[in-house]
């Protein structure tokens, strides 16, 4: 048997096979790093649902058990009843999945709908065509950049789509979404998060990371689309980095909900009434801050 000091040496690259195989994981490593870099890059974000974009429907509610189609349902829910011409951003649309949940709550609303990947946004217009006559105006764009009017809506809502942001995105994501929202306008997320419960988590941590991926690969052929999406679910945890960041906006107030024990996790919020200090443009100074966002459990 080999001393521990002979196996030290060995390791110092006197042995060539494990000088081979630290080589290796060195290589490994330095790959993992650049790939953990890699997933918030937008043009990453935007193949990996452009590929999606060909199974997502169907994989999303048959693998969600029918959660996410519930948890589109409860968005809608967590913003008041809009007047008649009410103008609604649906964000990170996809293919406009929560589309029917919108028209059902907001029956007398305005819609718009952004998404940056081609094909989810291609897909999204067919769908409106067929299934919703022509109601939502689809923008191809990118939610940080979206070129949409100072105040222009009413609510913005978005189910499932904030989990792609890393902290310094979300903070943009603060930015535009209180730019676009009118003074006293609504907004509502949800995303699917990582429960507190040990147990629970586990269990669904091995859900979403190999169970997904591995009934995708039967449905669909595809499972490496699905192990990625595991991914940045893993990464997003509790989603304290959407809510510190929509907290952190001097004019948005939000709160936190959990969903199912904590698998889904929804912040909903209003724009305050007033323009903040240093903002040009019509409306008053920024009035006090009523309440701070909150992590509710
Ligand atoms: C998980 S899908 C959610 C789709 C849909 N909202 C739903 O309910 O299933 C996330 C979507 O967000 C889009 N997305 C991610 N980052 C974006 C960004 N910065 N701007 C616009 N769309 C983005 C992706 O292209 C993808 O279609």
């Amino acid at each position: 048997m080999m001393s521990s000091s002979s196996s030290l040496a060995c390791a110092r690259a006197v042995c060539p096979v494990a000088s081979r195989r630290n080589a290796v994981l060195t290589q490994a490593q330095a790959q993992a790093h650049a790939q953990a870099a890699d997933i918030y890059e937008p043009a990453a974000v935007r193949r990996l649902f452009d590929r999606m974009s060909r199974s997502y429907e169907l994989v999303n509610i048959v693998l969600s058990l029918g959660f996410s189609v519930r948890w589109r349902r409860e968005l809608a829910q967590l913003v008041p009843m809009q007047a008649e011409g009410a103008s609604i951003l649906d964000a990170m649309c996809g293919m406009g999945e929560t589309w029917r949940a919108l028209q059902r709550r907001f029956p007398a609303a305005r819609f718009a709908a952004l998404d940056f990947a081609p094909h989810m946004a291609e897909r999204a217009r067919a769908r409106n065509a067929v299934r919703h006559q022509g109601r939502f105006v689809v923008h191809e764009r990118d939610m940080l950049d979206n070129g949409l009017p100072d105040a222009g809506f009413d609510v913005v809502l978005s189910a499932y789509g904030v989990k792609t942001f890393d902290a310094a995105q979300s903070g943009l994501f603060a930015q535009e979404l209180a730019r676009i929202l009118r003074p006293g306008g609504r907004f509502a997320f949800i995303e699917v998060t990582q429960p507190a419960n040990p147990l629970l988590r586990a269990l669904y941590g091995l859900y979403i990371g190999a169970v997904v991926p591995a009934l995708a690969r039967v449905i669909v052929a595809d499972a490496e689309e699905y192990r990625m999406l595991g991914r940045y679910v893993r990464d997003y945890g509790d989603g304290r980095r959407t809510q510190d960041a929509l907290a952190a906006h001097p004019q948005l107030v939000v709160e936190t909900r959990r969903h199912f024990f904590g698998c889904a996790t929804s912040f909903s919020g209003y724009r305050l009434p007033g323009a903040w200090p240093g903002h040009v443009g019509p409306g008053p100074a920024s009035p006090a801050r009523p309440c701070s966002g909150r992590m509710a459990t």
